[in-house]
């Protein structure tokens, strides 16, 4: 392999160039295939260990990191929030010098992008951010390759973001930038996605020939899209807030009518865990339009590609 991630952090999108980006797809989807046999998979990283050190809960991530480990040969321990606890049983610098003399990469799910910035430096293997409060990068290699499997180049794709300019969104908009997407974002005012990621984002899709354009209006942003894609109102840790949010997303459903507007053959993207009947209705993440489920499985294809690069 051309590539080798060996020596890199992924905590943002920013992290990987577009030709590294490329050559997690391209692993990725050989993989995914059987191009690349089961059996050579095995011998990627025998007698390696990634630790995932999660304070918060995740099906698609964890699992996603378990089955990859396990099926290019290596192990995985999960570390949840009564065996660390950063920041609060363990300062995230003297558990990243820890991690690091233990394991070979870290794959962690931190409240704090500060903490996990912290764990880049100090962890001395490569660092994953499997989410933070600012981003969440593995997400966003799984969503483009779903839309690339499902419309092919993404170069001129129309999508459209409805809900929360939050860390799915911030790093949509980056992979977005990268790779000559025309990403319209609607979210309620106040919940618009941080201003130096827009910017970041905007220039980005400058060099590549995409754009990045900001709203309130749902409709206008899913007018003619190719890909409509949601989070929850009400991520964990929001509960308080949970009655305000209601109501501030409550225009923001993507459901049959919102669909109308977009193209008769667009797809609809949601990263999971979904709150039926909120920001999306039983009808349409259950109807033929979705592709939610190829997204969740592109989880473990793309970590498991990402995994490869840097043990390779
Ligand atoms: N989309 C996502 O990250 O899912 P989990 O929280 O279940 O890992």
């Amino acid at each position: 392999m051309a590539v080798s991630l060996a020596e890199k952090n992924f905590l943002s999108v920013l992290d990987l160039t577009r030709d590294e980006i490329e050559e997690v797809w391209r692993v990725a989807a050989a993989q995914k295939s059987g191009e690349i046999s089961a059996d050579e998979q095995r011998q990627v990283a025998p007698g390696r260990s990634l630790a995932l050190l999660f304070d918060k809960a995740s099906l698609r991530t964890r699992l996603g990191f378990e089955v990859a480990m396990n099926q290019l040969g290596g192990d995985a321990v999960y570390l949840g929030p009564m065996e660390v606890n950063v920041g609060q049983r363990e300062a995230v610098g003297d558990a990243a010098r820890v991690l690091g003399r233990t394991v070979d990469a870290i794959a962690a799910r931190l409240f704090s992008h500060d903490d996990m910035q912290v764990l880049g430096e100090l962890g001395g293997v490569p660092v994953i951010n499997a989410m933070s409060n600012l981003e969440h990068p593995c997400q966003a290699l799984a969503d483009l390759l779903t839309i690339r499997e499902h419309k092919g180049d993404l170069t001129g794709v129309e999508v459209a973001w409805v809900g929360d300019g939050h860390n799915v969104c911030h790093s949509l908009l980056l992979i977005a930038g990268m790779f000559g997407v025309n990403l319209r974002a609607a979210t309620p005012a106040t919940y618009d996605p941080q201003t130096d990621i827009v910017e970041k984002a905007q220039e980005l899709a400058g060099e590549s020939g995409g754009t990045i354009t900001l709203g309130s209006d749902p409709a206008a942003a899913a007018k003619d899209a190719d890909v409509v894609y949601t989070d929850v109102w009400i991520s964990a840790g929001q509960e308080e807030g949970a009655i305000r949010r209601r109501t501030d997303f409550r225009d923001f459903q993507v459901n049959e009518e919102l669909m109308a507007h977009a193209k008769s053959d667009a797809i609809v993207l949601h990263c999971l865990p979904a709150h039926r009947g909120e920001e999306i209705t039983d009808e349409v993440l259950d109807g033929p339009q979705c592709a939610a489920f190829d997204q969740a499985e592109n989880r473990l294809h793309t970590q498991r590609a990402l995994l490869t690069l840097m043990f390779s």
